[in-house]
């Protein structure tokens, strides 16, 4: 146990582990190998009552913390990186803008049943031309009358397809920069609402990542999240509480590639004595051993801020960006440990050394979290 943690985390962990070796571990490979969506654990996980983690009982969720939340992300990507990222976009990304910045009749319809896990929710921000200058959105939503008519795509849509709500944002007042970006509420099946075929990915290949297709989809007044020209501080807030999602991913990872390698030297055998004995590998493992803690460390005491409502958006980046860096190291020396084994399709180091690099990509590149924590650092340039 940490010092971060409780005996009702470690206990919710234990929860958390048991499905993900029981539900997860078994078909990981076969979904990787197929670059398949698994429905059927994605529903069970509702059923557990991790879909909505830390969000109110009164509103469907489980009434945990940030840590908890970070935990289950942790443990399903210790398994599966691909099932650890469904969860972290569903709860972080297509569900918390909902939850704070929703009104009331928005929160019944629709954060009720995604935090029950009855429905999965996803987030629009990037665009071909709006990567990490997520401020660069083409996508535009005008009024007309009781409707905004939404025109544009986005691509690289975690759970897209597959998600029956989406947080997307668009310019309704253009040549504003980031102030005339407005966030919405977007379901699928509307007329004019269409996805791209699902990548085909380097890892994470058991999450589902599409294109999303805006043709005149009409989006009622009412579905409007916060107010118009607050969508890209909705956004950014958004995105803060995601990186902690993506650092305890790229935790998971890199605790399955640690401890599948550590198994591994124990049993296999050269110069007269498990490698586990060789002190070339035990200098890995004291080093591996050390980065995770560390992670650990960082994710859960920008979980903690988050949960104290404090501002977290530095931590947030800094458990990011140093989680997913020190996930490719893991990953590599646990591969390195298995030596030309390792190497083979089927191996689940094979598959986390894959997994482990969108985490460095995603929800902001390791480039942008230097820049949001220089930012907190030494603050704007003057203008
Ligand atoms: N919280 C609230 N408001 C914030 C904020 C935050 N964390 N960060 C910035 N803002 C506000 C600023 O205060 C500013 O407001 P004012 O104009 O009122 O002063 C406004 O937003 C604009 O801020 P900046 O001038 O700093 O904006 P910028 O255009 O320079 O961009 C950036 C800043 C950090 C580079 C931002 O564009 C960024 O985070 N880029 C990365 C995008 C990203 O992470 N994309 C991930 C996509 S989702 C994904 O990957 C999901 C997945 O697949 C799983």
């Amino acid at each position: 146990m940490l010092y971060t943690t409780t005996q009702e985390h470690e206990a919710f962990r234990k929860k958390v582990r048991e499905f993900a070796e029981k539900e997860v571990k078994p078909i990981a490979f076969e979904l990787d190998q197929n670059n398949e969506f698994p429905d059927e654990v994605v529903k069970k996980m509702g059923e557990l009552g991790i879909m909505g983690i830390p969000y109110p009982k009164e509103y469907g969720g489980a009434g945990l913390d940030v840590i908890s939340y970070a935990i289950a992300v942790e443990e399903l990507s210790r398994v599966d990186g691909g099932v650890g990222v469904i969860l972290s976009a569903h709860t972080s990304l297509g569900t918390y803008p909902i939850a704070a910045f929703g009104t009331e009749e928005q929160k019944k319809k629709y954060l009720v049943p995604l935090a029950k896990g009855e429905k999965i929710g996803a987030f629009g921000l990037t665009e071909s031309e709006a990567g990490s200058d997520a401020g660069g959105t083409e996508t535009t939503a005008e009024l007309d009358g009781d409707y905004y008519i939404l025109n544009g795509g986005k691509i690289f849509i975690t759970n897209a397809g597959k998600a029956d709500t989406y947080i997307v944002f668009a310019v309704t007042t253009p040549g504003i920069g980031t102030k005339g970006i407005s966030a919405f509420i977007v379901e699928k099946g509307w007329e004019g609402f269409s996805f791209g075929d699902h990548y085909d990915k380097l890892g994470i290949r058991s999450s589902q990542t599409c294109e999303l297709i805006f043709n005149n989809v009409k989006v009622p007044k009412e579905n409007l999240l916060g107010k118009e020209g607050q969508g890209f501080r909705i956004a950014m807030a958004t995105l803060d509480g995601g990186r902690i999602g993506i650092a305890s991913q790229a935790l998971g990872i890199a605790q399955g590639a640690y401890e599948s390698a550590l198994a591994y030297s124990k049993q296999r055998v050269q110069f007269g004595k498990p490698i586990a004995f060789q002190q070339a590998i035990q200098f890995k493992f004291a080093d591996m051993a050390t980065k995770l803690r560390s992670a650990r460390l960082l994710v859960y005491s920008a979980a903690d801020l988050k949960e104290a409502h404090a501002d977290y958006s530095m931590e947030a980046a800094m458990a990011k960006k140093y989680a997913s860096d020190i996930a490719l190291e893991v990953c590599n020396d646990a591969l390195q440990i298995y030596g030309g084994s390792g190497y083979l399709k089927g191996m689940d180091v094979e598959r986390f050394y894959r997994d482990a690099k969108i985490t460095t990509i995603y929800e902001g590149t390791n480039e942008i979290m230097r820049v949001v924590i220089a930012s907190h650092i030494i603050g704007r340039p003057p203008k």
